[in-house]
Protein backbone atom coordinates (compact mmCIF):
# COMPACT_ATOMS: atom_id res chain seq x y z
CA UNK A 1 0.00 0.00 0.00
CA UNK A 2 1.80 3.52 -1.11
CA UNK A 3 1.42 6.10 1.84
CA UNK A 4 1.65 9.63 1.75
CA UNK A 5 1.49 10.40 5.01
CA UNK A 6 -1.85 9.06 6.27
CA UNK A 7 -3.34 9.38 2.64
CA UNK A 8 -3.50 5.24 1.52
CA UNK A 9 -3.24 5.10 -2.48
CA UNK A 10 -3.69 1.53 -3.50
CA UNK A 11 -0.98 -0.76 -4.88
CA UNK A 12 -0.07 1.24 -6.93
CA UNK A 13 -1.78 4.99 -7.82
CA UNK A 14 -2.24 6.88 -10.77
CA UNK A 15 -1.51 10.60 -10.46
CA UNK A 16 -3.64 13.26 -12.83
CA UNK A 17 -0.57 15.58 -13.03
CA UNK A 18 -0.71 19.55 -12.27
CA UNK A 19 -1.80 21.64 -15.55
CA UNK A 20 -1.90 25.38 -15.60
CA UNK A 21 -5.31 25.77 -17.46
CA UNK A 22 -6.58 22.17 -17.73
CA UNK A 23 -6.55 20.17 -14.29
CA UNK A 24 -9.41 22.62 -12.70
CA UNK A 25 -12.43 21.35 -11.26
CA UNK A 26 -14.35 20.52 -14.19
CA UNK A 27 -11.27 18.25 -16.03
CA UNK A 28 -10.59 16.58 -12.05
CA UNK A 29 -14.46 15.70 -12.01
CA UNK A 30 -13.82 13.43 -15.39
CA UNK A 31 -10.66 12.41 -14.25
CA UNK A 32 -12.03 10.94 -10.84
CA UNK A 33 -14.61 9.13 -12.28
CA UNK A 34 -12.36 7.35 -14.59
CA UNK A 35 -9.97 5.97 -12.00
CA UNK A 36 -7.69 9.33 -11.55
CA UNK A 37 -6.34 8.33 -7.42
CA UNK A 38 -5.01 11.58 -6.45
CA UNK A 39 -5.40 14.77 -8.24
CA UNK A 40 -3.47 17.85 -7.84
CA UNK A 41 -4.91 21.53 -8.81
CA UNK A 42 -2.98 23.86 -11.14
CA UNK A 43 -0.05 25.65 -10.03
CA UNK A 44 -0.85 28.49 -7.73
CA UNK A 45 1.62 31.54 -7.15
CA UNK A 46 2.14 32.12 -3.42
CA UNK A 47 2.57 36.29 -4.12
CA UNK A 48 -0.84 35.67 -5.75
CA UNK A 49 -2.36 33.93 -3.05
CA UNK A 50 -1.03 36.34 -0.33
CA UNK A 51 -1.94 39.16 -2.76
CA UNK A 52 -5.92 37.85 -3.03
CA UNK A 53 -5.14 37.60 -6.27
CA UNK A 54 -9.11 36.62 -7.78
CA UNK A 55 -7.54 34.28 -10.08
CA UNK A 56 -5.41 32.36 -7.83
CA UNK A 57 -8.27 32.31 -5.19
CA UNK A 58 -10.48 30.57 -7.43
CA UNK A 59 -7.54 27.83 -7.71
CA UNK A 60 -8.30 27.00 -4.10
CA UNK A 61 -11.42 25.15 -4.78
CA UNK A 62 -12.05 21.57 -4.02
CA UNK A 63 -14.60 19.53 -3.69
CA UNK A 64 -15.01 16.59 -1.67
CA UNK A 65 -15.55 14.22 -4.17
CA UNK A 66 -12.40 15.07 -5.27
CA UNK A 67 -10.14 13.68 -2.08
CA UNK A 68 -7.43 12.76 -1.91
CA UNK A 69 -6.31 16.10 -3.46
CA UNK A 70 -3.22 18.28 -3.32
CA UNK A 71 -2.62 22.10 -3.95
CA UNK A 72 -0.14 22.83 -5.72
CA UNK A 73 1.95 26.25 -5.29
CA UNK A 74 5.35 27.63 -6.33
CA UNK A 75 6.95 30.76 -5.26
CA UNK A 76 10.83 31.65 -5.00
CA UNK A 77 10.55 33.66 -1.76
CA UNK A 78 10.26 31.67 1.85
CA UNK A 79 8.34 34.04 3.94
CA UNK A 80 5.65 34.06 0.61
CA UNK A 81 5.69 30.31 0.34
CA UNK A 82 5.16 30.05 3.71
CA UNK A 83 2.79 32.02 4.66
CA UNK A 84 0.78 30.37 1.36
CA UNK A 85 0.99 26.82 2.27
CA UNK A 86 -1.17 28.63 5.61
CA UNK A 87 -3.60 30.09 3.25
CA UNK A 88 -3.89 26.78 1.53
CA UNK A 89 -4.20 24.77 4.90
CA UNK A 90 -7.34 27.00 5.79
CA UNK A 91 -9.30 25.17 2.54
CA UNK A 92 -8.10 21.92 4.06
CA UNK A 93 -7.09 19.90 1.04
CA UNK A 94 -5.10 16.29 1.63
CA UNK A 95 -1.80 17.57 0.34
CA UNK A 96 0.61 20.56 -0.12
CA UNK A 97 2.62 20.04 -3.16
CA UNK A 98 5.68 22.50 -4.33
CA UNK A 99 6.27 23.36 -7.95
CA UNK A 100 9.69 23.11 -8.53
CA UNK A 101 9.89 22.21 -12.03
CA UNK A 102 8.10 24.53 -14.32
CA UNK A 103 10.76 26.13 -16.82
CA UNK A 104 8.64 29.40 -17.99
CA UNK A 105 11.12 31.90 -17.89
CA UNK A 106 9.12 34.35 -15.63
CA UNK A 107 8.84 31.65 -13.37
CA UNK A 108 11.85 29.83 -13.40
CA UNK A 109 14.56 33.10 -13.79
CA UNK A 110 12.68 34.43 -10.59
CA UNK A 111 14.26 31.48 -9.22
CA UNK A 112 10.51 29.85 -8.76
CA UNK A 113 9.99 26.49 -10.05
CA UNK A 114 12.51 24.98 -11.93
CA UNK A 115 14.21 27.93 -11.38
CA UNK A 116 15.24 26.76 -7.79
CA UNK A 117 17.52 24.11 -9.75
CA UNK A 118 20.26 26.28 -10.11
CA UNK A 119 20.18 26.49 -6.65
CA UNK A 120 19.94 23.33 -4.08
CA UNK A 121 20.59 24.98 -0.52
CA UNK A 122 17.77 27.15 -1.74
CA UNK A 123 15.77 24.45 -2.43
CA UNK A 124 16.15 22.52 0.54
CA UNK A 125 15.99 25.78 2.72
CA UNK A 126 12.10 26.77 0.73
CA UNK A 127 11.48 22.74 1.32
CA UNK A 128 11.82 23.05 5.04
CA UNK A 129 10.51 26.39 5.73
CA UNK A 130 7.08 25.25 4.48
CA UNK A 131 7.03 22.21 6.07
CA UNK A 132 7.61 23.95 9.18
CA UNK A 133 5.09 26.32 7.99
CA UNK A 134 1.74 23.88 8.05
CA UNK A 135 0.41 20.16 9.10
CA UNK A 136 -0.24 19.37 6.24
CA UNK A 137 1.97 16.21 4.04
CA UNK A 138 4.07 18.11 1.82
CA UNK A 139 4.93 16.55 -1.46
CA UNK A 140 6.83 18.17 -4.22
CA UNK A 141 7.25 17.95 -8.11
CA UNK A 142 10.30 18.55 -10.12
CA UNK A 143 12.70 18.05 -13.29
CA UNK A 144 15.92 15.61 -13.11
CA UNK A 145 17.91 18.80 -12.45
CA UNK A 146 18.52 22.20 -14.51
CA UNK A 147 20.49 20.95 -17.37
CA UNK A 148 22.07 18.12 -18.71
CA UNK A 149 25.29 18.77 -16.59
CA UNK A 150 23.45 19.03 -13.79
CA UNK A 151 21.17 16.22 -13.17
CA UNK A 152 21.29 16.25 -9.70
CA UNK A 153 18.15 14.67 -8.63
CA UNK A 154 19.21 11.82 -6.81
CA UNK A 155 21.27 13.71 -4.40
CA UNK A 156 17.95 16.64 -4.31
CA UNK A 157 15.81 13.68 -3.42
CA UNK A 158 17.67 12.49 -0.58
CA UNK A 159 17.41 16.09 0.92
CA UNK A 160 14.08 17.05 0.35
CA UNK A 161 13.44 13.34 2.26
CA UNK A 162 15.69 14.26 4.98
CA UNK A 163 13.91 17.61 5.56
CA UNK A 164 10.14 16.02 5.69
CA UNK A 165 8.76 16.03 2.27
CA UNK A 166 6.01 12.72 2.05
CA UNK A 167 6.05 12.12 -1.88
CA UNK A 168 8.32 13.18 -4.63
CA UNK A 169 7.01 13.56 -8.38
CA UNK A 170 9.72 13.26 -10.60
CA UNK A 171 9.55 14.84 -14.40
CA UNK A 172 12.38 12.97 -16.52
CA UNK A 173 13.73 15.91 -18.08
CA UNK A 174 15.31 18.77 -17.01
CA UNK A 175 15.03 22.49 -17.21
CA UNK A 176 16.36 23.37 -20.40
CA UNK A 177 14.87 20.49 -22.19
CA UNK A 178 11.72 21.96 -21.78
CA UNK A 179 9.42 19.30 -23.59
CA UNK A 180 12.28 18.76 -26.19
CA UNK A 181 13.14 14.88 -26.67
CA UNK A 182 11.74 11.80 -24.52
CA UNK A 183 11.68 11.43 -21.08
CA UNK A 184 14.52 10.25 -19.34
CA UNK A 185 13.09 7.90 -16.41
CA UNK A 186 16.61 6.09 -15.60
CA UNK A 187 17.27 8.32 -12.94
CA UNK A 188 13.74 8.28 -11.38
CA UNK A 189 14.93 4.65 -11.02
CA UNK A 190 18.21 5.38 -9.60
CA UNK A 191 15.79 7.74 -6.98
CA UNK A 192 13.20 5.08 -6.25
CA UNK A 193 16.10 2.45 -5.77
CA UNK A 194 18.41 4.23 -3.72
CA UNK A 195 18.10 2.37 -0.24
CA UNK A 196 18.33 5.66 1.86
CA UNK A 197 15.04 6.76 0.35
CA UNK A 198 11.78 6.01 1.75
CA UNK A 199 8.97 8.15 0.83
CA UNK A 200 6.73 7.16 -2.44
CA UNK A 201 8.59 7.83 -5.70
CA UNK A 202 6.81 9.26 -8.96
CA UNK A 203 7.40 8.68 -11.99
CA UNK A 204 5.97 11.80 -14.84
CA UNK A 205 6.84 12.17 -18.51
CA UNK A 206 5.08 10.69 -21.65
CA UNK A 207 3.31 7.85 -20.36
CA UNK A 208 0.11 7.70 -22.81
CA UNK A 209 -0.70 3.85 -22.87
CA UNK A 210 -0.92 0.93 -20.68
CA UNK A 211 2.18 -0.99 -22.28
CA UNK A 212 4.25 2.21 -21.12
CA UNK A 213 2.98 2.72 -17.69
CA UNK A 214 3.14 -1.41 -17.55
CA UNK A 215 6.64 -1.22 -18.66
CA UNK A 216 8.04 1.99 -16.85
CA UNK A 217 6.60 0.07 -13.38
CA UNK A 218 8.48 -3.06 -13.95
CA UNK A 219 11.83 -1.21 -15.26
CA UNK A 220 11.86 1.61 -12.80
CA UNK A 221 10.10 0.21 -9.75
CA UNK A 222 8.31 3.94 -8.77
CA UNK A 223 5.78 3.34 -6.47
CA UNK A 224 3.55 5.23 -9.15
CA UNK A 225 2.80 6.77 -12.52
CA UNK A 226 1.69 10.88 -12.49
CA UNK A 227 0.33 10.81 -16.04
CA UNK A 228 -0.65 14.77 -17.54
CA UNK A 229 -1.35 15.13 -21.10
CA UNK A 230 -2.61 11.89 -22.18
CA UNK A 231 -5.39 12.55 -19.87
CA UNK A 232 -6.12 15.54 -22.35
CA UNK A 233 -9.90 14.83 -23.61
CA UNK A 234 -8.73 11.10 -22.32
CA UNK A 235 -10.18 10.23 -18.99
CA UNK A 236 -10.09 6.85 -19.90
CA UNK A 237 -6.51 6.67 -19.40
CA UNK A 238 -6.50 5.89 -15.72
CA UNK A 239 -8.51 2.92 -15.77
CA UNK A 240 -7.68 1.51 -18.70
CA UNK A 241 -3.97 1.31 -17.50
CA UNK A 242 -5.89 0.35 -13.78
CA UNK A 243 -7.29 -2.83 -16.24
CA UNK A 244 -4.36 -3.60 -18.32
CA UNK A 245 -2.05 -3.89 -14.75
CA UNK A 246 -4.46 -6.40 -13.37
CA UNK A 247 -5.48 -8.59 -16.03
CA UNK A 248 -3.07 -7.99 -19.03
CA UNK A 249 -5.78 -6.90 -21.24
CA UNK A 250 -7.27 -3.86 -22.67
CA UNK A 251 -10.57 -2.30 -21.88
CA UNK A 252 -12.83 -1.50 -24.99
CA UNK A 253 -11.70 1.92 -26.11
CA UNK A 254 -14.65 4.56 -25.30
CA UNK A 255 -17.99 4.57 -27.57
CA UNK A 256 -18.42 8.01 -29.18
CA UNK A 257 -21.35 8.27 -27.00
CA UNK A 258 -19.65 7.62 -23.85
CA UNK A 259 -16.75 10.21 -25.52
CA UNK A 260 -19.69 12.80 -26.24
CA UNK A 261 -21.18 12.37 -22.66
CA UNK A 262 -17.76 12.80 -20.69
CA UNK A 263 -17.46 15.85 -22.97
CA UNK A 264 -20.52 17.26 -21.87
CA UNK A 265 -20.32 16.12 -18.49
CA UNK A 266 -16.58 18.26 -18.14
CA UNK A 267 -18.68 20.97 -20.07
CA UNK A 268 -21.78 21.37 -17.69
CA UNK A 269 -19.35 21.51 -14.58
CA UNK A 270 -16.80 24.02 -16.55
CA UNK A 271 -20.19 25.85 -16.71
CA UNK A 272 -21.37 25.37 -13.52
CA UNK A 273 -18.02 26.45 -11.70
CA UNK A 274 -17.20 29.54 -14.09
CA UNK A 275 -20.40 30.76 -15.51
CA UNK A 276 -21.87 30.26 -18.96
CA UNK A 277 -19.45 32.37 -20.87
CA UNK A 278 -16.08 32.20 -19.20
CA UNK A 279 -17.03 28.25 -18.85
CA UNK A 280 -17.90 27.65 -22.85
CA UNK A 281 -14.94 30.03 -23.68
CA UNK A 282 -12.43 27.42 -21.73
CA UNK A 283 -13.70 24.31 -23.06
CA UNK A 284 -13.67 25.48 -26.64
CA UNK A 285 -9.58 24.06 -26.22
CA UNK A 286 -10.95 20.48 -25.59
CA UNK A 287 -13.38 19.02 -27.74
CA UNK A 288 -10.30 18.36 -30.41
CA UNK A 289 -8.81 15.69 -28.19
CA UNK A 290 -12.39 14.82 -27.26
CA UNK A 291 -13.45 13.84 -30.52
CA UNK A 292 -9.98 12.78 -31.45
CA UNK A 293 -9.59 10.07 -34.03
CA UNK A 294 -13.25 10.93 -36.05
CA UNK A 295 -12.89 11.29 -39.53
CA UNK A 296 -13.62 15.05 -40.90
CA UNK A 297 -15.33 16.04 -37.94
CA UNK A 298 -13.47 19.59 -38.79
CA UNK A 299 -17.48 21.04 -39.61
CA UNK A 300 -18.80 20.02 -36.28
CA UNK A 301 -15.28 21.49 -34.34
CA UNK A 302 -16.13 24.47 -36.13
CA UNK A 303 -19.50 24.80 -34.85
CA UNK A 304 -18.26 23.79 -31.17
CA UNK A 305 -15.97 26.46 -30.95
CA UNK A 306 -18.82 29.05 -31.81
CA UNK A 307 -21.75 28.54 -30.22
CA UNK A 308 -22.32 30.29 -27.62
CA UNK A 309 -25.05 28.49 -25.61
CA UNK A 310 -24.74 25.14 -23.39
CA UNK A 311 -27.94 24.29 -25.34
CA UNK A 312 -26.15 24.05 -29.14
CA UNK A 313 -23.46 22.66 -28.03
CA UNK A 314 -25.00 19.85 -26.99
CA UNK A 315 -27.26 19.89 -29.81
CA UNK A 316 -24.08 19.96 -31.85
CA UNK A 317 -22.60 16.79 -30.02
CA UNK A 318 -26.05 14.84 -30.18
CA UNK A 319 -25.21 15.05 -34.16
CA UNK A 320 -21.91 14.30 -33.31
CA UNK A 321 -23.04 11.06 -31.81
CA UNK A 322 -26.05 10.43 -34.35
CA UNK A 323 -23.35 10.89 -37.36
CA UNK A 324 -20.49 8.63 -36.08
CA UNK A 325 -22.45 5.98 -33.70
CA UNK A 326 -21.03 3.38 -35.87
CA UNK A 327 -17.04 4.58 -35.82
CA UNK A 328 -14.81 2.09 -34.89
CA UNK A 329 -12.45 3.47 -32.89
CA UNK A 330 -8.35 2.77 -33.38
CA UNK A 331 -5.95 2.34 -30.16
CA UNK A 332 -3.39 4.55 -31.09
CA UNK A 333 -0.84 6.60 -28.64
CA UNK A 334 -2.59 10.36 -28.20
CA UNK A 335 -0.58 12.93 -30.09
CA UNK A 336 0.11 16.46 -27.89
CA UNK A 337 -2.00 18.77 -29.08
CA UNK A 338 -1.28 20.66 -25.55
CA UNK A 339 2.41 21.45 -26.34
CA UNK A 340 2.94 25.05 -27.49
CA UNK A 341 5.93 24.16 -29.98
CA UNK A 342 6.46 27.69 -31.08
CA UNK A 343 7.10 28.85 -28.06
CA UNK A 344 9.45 26.26 -26.63
CA UNK A 345 12.72 28.35 -27.13
CA UNK A 346 11.34 31.29 -25.40
CA UNK A 347 9.45 29.27 -22.44
CA UNK A 348 6.27 30.61 -22.64
CA UNK A 349 3.39 28.44 -21.84
CA UNK A 350 5.16 25.65 -21.02
CA UNK A 351 4.97 24.03 -17.97
CA UNK A 352 6.21 21.91 -15.32
C1 LIG B 1 -0.78 22.53 -20.43
C2 LIG B 1 0.17 22.11 -19.35
C3 LIG B 1 0.17 22.77 -18.12
C4 LIG B 1 1.04 22.39 -17.09
N1 LIG B 1 0.99 23.02 -15.88
C5 LIG B 1 1.72 22.54 -14.84
C6 LIG B 1 1.56 23.05 -13.52
O1 LIG B 1 0.75 23.96 -13.27
N2 LIG B 1 2.33 22.52 -12.52
C7 LIG B 1 3.24 21.51 -12.76
O2 LIG B 1 3.90 21.04 -11.83
N3 LIG B 1 3.40 21.01 -13.99
C8 LIG B 1 2.66 21.46 -15.02
N4 LIG B 1 2.75 20.87 -16.25
C9 LIG B 1 3.64 19.70 -16.43
C10 LIG B 1 2.88 18.41 -16.19
O3 LIG B 1 2.44 18.33 -14.85
C11 LIG B 1 3.77 17.18 -16.50
O4 LIG B 1 4.89 17.21 -15.67
C12 LIG B 1 4.22 17.15 -17.94
O5 LIG B 1 3.16 17.42 -18.82
C13 LIG B 1 4.84 15.79 -18.29
O6 LIG B 1 3.92 14.75 -18.09
P1 LIG B 1 3.10 14.09 -19.34
O7 LIG B 1 4.13 13.63 -20.33
O8 LIG B 1 2.34 12.96 -18.71
O9 LIG B 1 2.24 15.16 -19.92
C14 LIG B 1 1.92 21.29 -17.29
C15 LIG B 1 1.92 20.64 -18.54
C16 LIG B 1 1.05 21.01 -19.55
C17 LIG B 1 1.06 20.26 -20.86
Amino acid sequence: MVKIGNIELGEFPLLLAPMEDVSDPPFRAVCKDNGADLMYTEFISSEGLIRDAIKSRKKLDIFDYERPIGIQIFGGDEESLSLAAQIVEATNPDLLDINFGCPVKKVACKGAGAGILKDIPKMVKLTAAVVKATKLPVTIKTRLGWDEETKNIEDVAERLQDVGIKALTIHGRTRTQMYKGNADWTLIGKVKNNPRIQIPIFGNGDICTPEQAVAARAKYGVDGIMIGRAAIGYPWIFNEIKHFMKTGEHLPLPTVLERVEVCKKHLRQSVAWKGEVVGILEMRRHYTNYLKGLPHIKDYRQQLVTCNTLAEIEDVLDKVVLQYNDHIFERSAPAYDFLPSSNEMTGCNVYG
